[in-house]
Formats: structure tokens, sequence, C-alpha cells
């Protein structure tokens, strides 16, 4: 029976493909495509390419284009009043939002980097703090930056080992305000599917943190674009 079903569900999918004239491809062979597109987009950055070499208005940015415009569409909806963001690296994921909250006329960034990096981009929605993300006076003064009906968005992108990110998730998880989102940044590395010697990192950190708290959903309609570096790790604050 379940065999009838599987078969009947992929003859279903085959003539959708056809009626809309897109290329029919099985769901097997969709994953493997995608899996592969994905390691080689990742690996290509050792080369100076593709998330290596990308800018927003000049800054580099060390994100996947897809998963920048899933941010644009996050923060259009949203219109959230907060965006801490940890890991500041060059600067350009910062800018590229503050440029969405300038478009939409709402919003500052906060964003955390233990390194003080010279030559940030300038912008007043962003507000730069230096050290790391997970010390009590980091911590302190970002909640000082909140004020008490503001809507605050938080996304993880500072180291990437599973105990700092599990500590960084139960550290700002309370931060997010409900119906916002929590991204946690680079759950493909450990073969997720990419770098799969990278050892236990943000999808085990998740993974981890989603079974002592009940208050985020993974919102995989964020994944639409086949493609990101953050599998299951656009989570949205439901309680
Ligand atoms: C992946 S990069 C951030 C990329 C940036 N968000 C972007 O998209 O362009 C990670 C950054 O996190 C910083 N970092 C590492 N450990 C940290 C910590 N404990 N607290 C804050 N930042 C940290 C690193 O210095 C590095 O610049």
């Amino acid at each position: 029976m379940v065999g009838v079903i599987h078969s009947l569900k992929k003859e279903i999918a085959r003539f959708r493909d056809v009626i809309y004239s897109r290329i029919y491809i099985s769901p097997e062979a969709e994953k493997d495509i995608v899996k592969k597109f994905h390691r080689l987009y990742f690996d290509s950055h050792r080369f100076g390419k593709t998330w290596g070499d990308t800018f927003w208005l000049g800054a580099v940015t060390k994100k996947c284009p897809l998963d920048m415009w899933v941010y644009q569409e996050i923060i259009h909806e949203l219109r959230p009043d907060v965006i801490v963001e940890c890991g500041t690296a060059l600067g350009g994921s910062a800018l590229f939002m503050a440029t969405i909250c300038d478009l939409i006329g709402n919003g500052k960034i906060v964003t955390i980097d233990t390194k003080k990096t010279p030559n940030l981009p300038k912008h007043k929605r962003i507000k730069y703090l230096v050290g790391s993300s997970t010390s009590k006076e980091v911590l302190n003064q970002v909640k000082d930056m909140i004020k008490k009906r503001d809507k605050v968005m938080v996304i993880l992108d500072s180291a990437h080992n599973r105990d700092h990110v599990f500590n960084e998730l139960q550290l700002y998880n309370n931060l997010v305000t409900k119906g916002s989102y929590l991204i946690v940044e680079d759950t493909q590395l450990n073969g997720h599917p990419v770098y799969p010697k990278y050892g236990p990192g943000p999808m085990e950190a998740l993974n981890d943190f989603l079974k002592v708290n009940n208050d985020f959903m993974i919102d995989k309609s964020k994944e639409k674009f086949y493609m990101t570096f953050n599998p299951r790790g656009y989570l949205k604050k439901v309680r």
C-alpha cells in the first residue's frame, strides 16, 4: 500500500511538472543535485569564490545571497525594532540588514564580535559591540539597547562549535519576541551537508536546544530556495 501511494505521488509530481513545463526531476535526484551544488558552492570559497567573494555595497558579506534574500523577506514582514547579530566579521551582513531597515523605515542592528576590526561600514542604524557574545558584559549591553515593547530578532553567526552555539541559544533565546526569529547560521556544517569533518557544530547545538525548549518551531518555509546555509536554522518563536 505504501509503495502504491509513493508511486502515485511520483506520478502526480511528474504530471504537475509536465503541465507547468518544468523539467521533471525525481525527489531523490532533486535532493542529490541540491546537495552536490551546496557542496560545490560552499567548498569554492577556498578558491576565493562564492561566499568568499560576496559583497553588499562594497562590504564583505559571508553569506549565501539566497539566505540574504530570506533575511530581507523576514525583515520586511516582521519590521523588527532590534536585530541582534552575534558575529560581525567585516560588517557586510550588518550593513545589508541596516539598508533593508532604511528601506522599510524601521530597525537598528546590534552586532557583536570579539575582534575590533578597523574600517567597518558606518551606518546610523548599526551599533558595534566588541567582546564575546556569551560574556555577561556584552549580554548586558545588548539588553540595555532593547526597549520594553521592541520587536527583537536574533542571529547567531559567531563561533560555530556546538558548545558555544548552545550557550548562545540559551543566553539569547529569551530576547527574541513572540512571532519573531532566532536564526542559527551555518547549521550546514559537520556534514549537513558540507564540511563533514567539522565536528559538532550549530546543527548539533540546535537539536540539543530544541530538546529542552518548546518555544520555537523550525520554519521550513524559509528554506524555499532549495539551498540554505542554515538548514533547520530559521526558528520562529511561537510561545
Ligand atoms: C562567520 S563570521 C560572521 C559573518 C558575518 N555575520 C557575515 O555574514 O558577514 C564569524 C565571526 O564571529 C566572530 N566570533 C568568534 N567567536 C566569537 C564570540 N565568542 N563572540 C562574538 N564573536 C565571535 C569571529 O571573530 C568572526 O568575525
